[in-house]
């Protein structure tokens, strides 16, 4: 292989792995807005759930070509059990092995979602639940084998992803807002704007009349 080829799958792993890693912070923020059934600025709350769908799908392709790069890259020295079983490799186990566990509870998320009809909505919930150790799992695998960890911009990208993880975790934690209940008509407006519909019979004869300064002697 040559040096030129080397060089390019270093750069294309890495630059996979980050965006990766961006965009599984993004679909777990867009999840807990889906689970709480909030809209996002600008966004209905349906939009968001597409949105949590082409997050996931779109990381799922940066992951794959981020673990399909590093398993050709000589450096990198990868077998292909590496890629499924956590914690075997020769390289930097413990590091490369939680990449490994997250890439694993990734394969059970999806692997659920798309039989999410036939297995029911518990069983689906509880898997569902494996992505708050997916996303850990990953920013430790990022802090431990990469090359980038420790340069200002990767503790940058590090940084902002977890907070915006910590702050949907709160998000998730707080009390759901309750939806407001429908306004019914008041019945003394409705009874001034003559709309009888929703008056009580003791109100129906009522007008509003103007009080204070303005009203008639
Ligand atoms: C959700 C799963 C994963 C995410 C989000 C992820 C993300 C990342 C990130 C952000 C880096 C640091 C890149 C840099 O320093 O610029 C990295 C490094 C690395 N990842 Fe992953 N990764 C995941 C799973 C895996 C798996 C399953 C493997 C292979 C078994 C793997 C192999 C590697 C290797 C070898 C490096 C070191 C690259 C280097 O800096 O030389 N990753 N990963």
């Amino acid at each position: 292989m040559s040096d030129a080829l080397v060089d390019a799958l270093w750069y294309l792993g890495r630059g996979t792995g980050v965006a990766a890693l961006v965009l599984f912070t993004a679909v777990v923020v867009a999840g807990v807005l889906v689970r709480r059934g909030e809209s996002a600025p600008g966004l209905s709350r349906a939009a968001v759930a597409a949105v949590h769908r082409w997050l996931s799908l779109s990381a799922l392709v940066f992951l794959v070509v981020h673990v399909a790069t590093m398993l050709v890259d000589p450096y990198a020295q990868l077998e292909l059990v590496d890629v499924v079983v956590p914690f075997l490799g020769a390289w930097n186990p413990f590091w490369l092995g939680l990449g490994t566990l997250a890439l694993d509870l990734v394969a059970a998320l999806v692997v659920t979602s798309l039989l999410r009809h036939r297995l029911g909505l518990r069983a689906w919930r509880a898997v569902h639940w494996a992505a708050y150790l997916c996303w850990p799992s990953a920013v430790l695998h990022t802090l431990g084998t990469g090359t980038d960890a420790g340069t200002w911009w990767m503790t940058a990208v590090v940084v902002a992803c977890t907070a915006a993880v910590g702050g949907a975790l709160v998000l998730r934690l707080l009390p759901r807002r309750v939806p407001a209940p429908r306004r019914a008509a008041a019945p003394l407006d409705a009874a001034a704007t003559g709309d009888r519909r929703d008056v009580p019979a003791h109100l129906a004869g009522l007008r509003r009349e103007p009080v204070g300064a303005g009203a008639r002697r």
